[in-house]
C-alpha cells in the first residue's frame, strides 16, 4: 500500500479487492445519486484563507466530541454490513479507531455483534440504534449496548423508510437476497476476500440473528429487516429512547433547521447534520451546505456534528470552521477496510490526519479548537 496517498487510492484498491455487490453497496447513493455527489462537490466550492508568516509550530488536533477526548475530531460513521467489506470488518475498524484515539460507531446492521466488538476492544465504542417496530427488540439492544459499556448512543432518525439504491437492486442485494451465478463469479474473482470469509464465522447480522423473533435464516432475516424500519417514528420515541438509555445521546440525520430546533429541545448531547451519505432522500441538499444555517440556529444549545462527503483533511477543516464540533467518515474508512483490513482503516485515518494538520498550519492556525469561520475565504 506504499503508493496510497489519498482516500481515492484506497477506493481504487478496495474496488479491486471487494466483490462488486459489496463494493457497490458502500459506493452508492439513492436514485440519481445527486445528493451523494453534492456531499463531496460542495466541499470543493468552499475556499480556505491562505495565511503566511504566522507561527505554525506546536500544532494540536486534539479536541472533544460530546465531552470525550479525541485525537482529532473525526469519528467512524455507523455503516451496515461492514463485515462484508472485509471479514470481521467491524472488529478491525473498531481496533484501528481505538489505537488512533477516535470514536468507532457500531451499526445496528453490523455483521459483528455488540458483544463481538466489546470482547475485541479495550476502550468504549459508540452504538448506533435504528428504532425497529419490535420495541422489545429495541429495548433489548439498548440493554446490550449498556452491558457492553458503549459510551454514546447514536440514534438514527432519517431511515423511517428505506431509500432506494439502483445499484443494490441491480446487484440483487434486496430482501430476500437473490444469489445467482453472477454473484458466485464476482466472489470467485476476489480470492483473498473469499479466503477471509471462509475463516470467519461472522457472516450474518450479529445484532439480530438469535435476538429477533422468527429470524432463522438469511431469507427470514432480510424480510424481517425490511419490515422492521418504523414509518411512525416520532419525537416521543426519541424521548422514550433517551429515558431508556440514560447516557450520552447523539441524534443523527438532521438536515433541516426546524428539525434541528426540535432535536435541541430533546436534551440530547449532539446532533449530526447528515443525509445518510446521500443514501436516503436524493434531491436533498448536501450536509455541508446546511451546516452554517443549523449552527446559527442551535449551535448555542447543542453540539453540532457533521457527516457526508468528507474525503480529506481539508474537508474536515472546512466543517470545523463552519461550526461542527466533530465530523464522521463513512465510505473513506470502508474503502480502507476493503483495501487492507485494519491497516487500511489506519491508513485512511492517517491520510486525513496529515492533511488536516498541514491544512490547518497553512491557514495560519495551530489548534483545532480555535478554528472558526475566519479561515474561510470570501469572494467569487
Ligand atoms: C451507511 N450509513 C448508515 N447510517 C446509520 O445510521 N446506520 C447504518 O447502518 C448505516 N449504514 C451505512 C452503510 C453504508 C455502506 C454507508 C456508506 C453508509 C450512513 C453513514 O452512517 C453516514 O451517514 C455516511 O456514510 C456519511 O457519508 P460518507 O462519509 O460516506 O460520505
Amino acid at each position: 500500500m506504499s503508493q496510497i496517498l489519498e482516500i481515492r487510492d484506497l477506493k481504487a484498491l478496495a474496488q479491486r479487492r471487494v466483490p462488486k455487490m459489496f463494493f457497490d453497496y458502500a459506493d452508492s447513493g439513492a436514485w440519481t445519486e445527486g445528493t451523494y455527489r453534492a456531499n463531496e462537490e460542495d466541499f470543493h466550492k468552499i475556499k480556505l484563507r491562505q495565511r503566511v508568516l504566522v507561527d505554525m509550530t506546536n500544532r494540536s488536533l486534539e479536541s472533544t466530541m460530546i465531552g470525550q477526548k479525541v485525537s482529532m475530531p473525526v469519528a467512524l460513521s455507523p455503516t451496515g454490513l461492514t463485515g462484508m467489506q472485509h471479514a470481521d470488518g467491524e472488529i478491525l475498524a473498531a481496533k484501528a479507531a481505538e489505537d488512533f484515539g477516535v470514536p468507532f460507531t457500531l451499526s445496528t446492521m453490523s455483521i459483528c455483534s455488540i458483544e463481538d466488538v466489546a470482547l475485541a476492544t479495550t476502550k468504549p465504542f459508540w452504538f448506533q440504534l435504528y428504532v425497529m417496530r419490535d420495541r422489545d427488540f429495541v429495548r433489548n439492544l439498548i440493554e446490550r449496548a449498556k452491558a457492553a459499556k458503549c459510551s454514546a448512543l447514536v440514534l438514527t432518525l432519517d431511515l423511517q423508510i428505506l431509500g432506494q439504491r439502483h445499484k443494490d437492486l441491480r446487484n440483487g442485494l434486496s430482501a430476500p437476497p437473490k444469489f445467482t451465478p453472477k454473484h458466485i463469479w464476482q466472489m470467485a474473482t476476489r480470492p483473498l476476500w473469499c479466503m477471509q470469509m471462509l475463516q470467519t464465522k461472522r457472516r450474518s447480522f450479529g445484532n439480530i440473528v438469535g435476538h429477533a423473533k422468527n429470524v432463522s435464516d438469511l431469507s427470514s432475516l432480510s424480510v424481517w429487516t425490511a419490515e422492521q424500519f418504523d414509518p411512525r417514528l416520532s419525537w416521543d420515541d426519541v424521548a422514550w429512547i433517551k429515558e431508556l438509555w440514560g447516557g450520552p445521546l447523539i441524534l443523527k440525520g438532521i438536515l433541516d433547521v426546524e428539525d434541528a430546533k426540535m432535536a435541541a429541545r430533546t436534551g440530547a448531547d449532539a446532533i449530526i447534520v447528515s443525509n445518510h451519505g446521500g443514501r436516503q432522500l436524493d434531491g436533498a441538499p448536501s450536509s455541508i451546505s446546511m451546516l452554517p444555517k443549523i449552527v446559527d440556529a442551535v449551535g448555542d444549545m447543542i453540539e453540532v456534528h457533521l457527516d457526508g462527503g468528507i474525503r480529506s483533511g481539508q474537508d474536515v477543516l472546512k466543517a470545523i470552521a463552519l461550526g461542527a464540533r466533530g465530523t464522521y467518515i463513512g465510505r473513506p474508512f470502508l474503502y480502507g477496510l476493503g483495501a487492507g483490513g485494519k491497516a487500511g482503516v489506519t491508513l485512511a485515518l492517517d491520510i486525513i490526519r496529515k492533511e488536516l494538520d498541514i491544512t490547518m498550519a497553512l491557514c495560519g492556525k495551530r489548534d483545532i479548537r480555535n478554528i472558526g469561520r475566519d479561515v474561510i475565504a470570501q469572494g467569487l
